[in-house]
């Protein structure tokens, strides 16, 4: 495929040598990775992030999340898209491979339905974060490669986790509606992207005045993140639980868990969810039915006993 001025083409076909060069410390790649390390752990350790991972994440929350996600995207690929000339976003600039605001339509239209233009909102958090992607492509593009770099390299790294815990937590079908963001089907192997993404980074020509104030965005970006993610946390709390298959509340193995709200809804669903194993499992768990297959039991090992006699 050939790639349009301010386009690179396919990955696979980009110049490779650049990949291969030792890294110095005073790299771009390496100075956000050492410079963005604390803010990297603490969006790691927000709640809204930790919970998602254990599958503790509400559809409703999710698909909030996904429309911050579009705003966010929209804005972020309109401001590279304009500054596409421009030589710091020259080199970055993969819309084939990495943008995701045209897979994020479809997965607002499956969540909010065909006319979700006229239901979705753009919440403040998400509204602040696209304000300052517009500032920035208007007044200062080289600082979009701090937006750039947090969002695309961060979705390549958990992408994929994160898609397999939303398909299962919120029983998405396996044929991928409502996760297209994570499926980026024109990146074959992350890793190698990965790497001629940050080899790329390190070919810009800036001063180390502009370095650090990349960096500095960076961090800034990822606190837009956070401020989105604690805001989705404080409407989560005021939505009331859906039943999830994953997981699990831990049980310490003491007590009853008849007891326990979760897994008695489990036993019902299991029942209704029409599979006659998942209903003979759940059945077997209940007490009368323990009751009725000891004595059915009893009863086989009576008539054994008589007929060896
Ligand atoms: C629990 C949540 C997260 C986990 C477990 C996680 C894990 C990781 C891992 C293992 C890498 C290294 C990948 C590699 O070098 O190939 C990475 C890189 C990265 N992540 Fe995350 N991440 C999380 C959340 C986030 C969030 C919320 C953001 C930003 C919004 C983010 C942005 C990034 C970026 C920008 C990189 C690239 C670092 C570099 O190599 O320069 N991550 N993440």
């Amino acid at each position: 495929m050939s790639a349009t001025p301010g386009e690179n083409g396919l990955y696979g076909a980009a110049p490779r040598e650049q990949e291969d060069q030792p890294l110095r410390p005073t790299d771009l790649s390496e100075l956000l990775k050492e410079g963005t390390k604390e803010s990297h752990e603490k969006a790691e350790n927000t709640k809204f992030v930790k919970d998602f991972l254990k599958g503790r994440i509400k559809r409703e929350l999710f698909k909030l999340a996904t429309g911050a996600l579009y705003y966010t995207y929209s804005a972020l690929e309109e401001e590279l898209d304009r500054n596409k000339g421009n030589p710091a976003i020259t080199a970055l600039y993969f819309p084939q491979e990495l943008h995701r605001a045209e897979a994020l339509k479809k997965d607002v239209a499956y969540f909010y339905g065909e006319d979700w233009e006229d239901t979705i909102q753009c919440s403040e958090a998400a509204q602040a974060y696209v304000d300052r992607i517009h500032h920035l492509g208007r007044h200062k593009p080289e600082l979009l490669v701090a937006h750039a770099y947090t969002r695309y390299m961060g979705d390549l790294s958990g992408g994929q986790v994160l898609k397999k815990v939303a398909q299962r937590a919120l029983h998405l079908p396996s044929t991928g509606e409502g996760i297209q963001f994570y499926l980026f089907d024109n990146v074959t192997n992350a890793q190698q992207f990965k790497q001629l993404y940050r080899a790329r980074l390190n070919t810009l020509e800036l001063s180390d005045e502009a370095k650090k104030s990349i960096v500095e965005e960076a961090n800034k970006a990822f606190q837009f993140n956070m401020n989105v993610f604690e805001e989705l946390d404080k409407i989560g709390a005021t939505i009331p639980d859906e039943p999830q298959e994953d997981g699990l509340p831990v049980h310490d193995g003491k007590g009853d868990t008849r007891k326990c709200p979760y897994y008695a809804a489990k036993g019902e669903c299991a029942v209704a969810s029409g599979c006659p194993l998942h209903a003979a499992m759940a059945l077997t768990g209940r007490p009368e039915v323990k009751a009725m297959l000891a004595a059915f039991a009893a009863a086989i090992v009576a008539t054994i006993a008589w007929y060896l006699m």
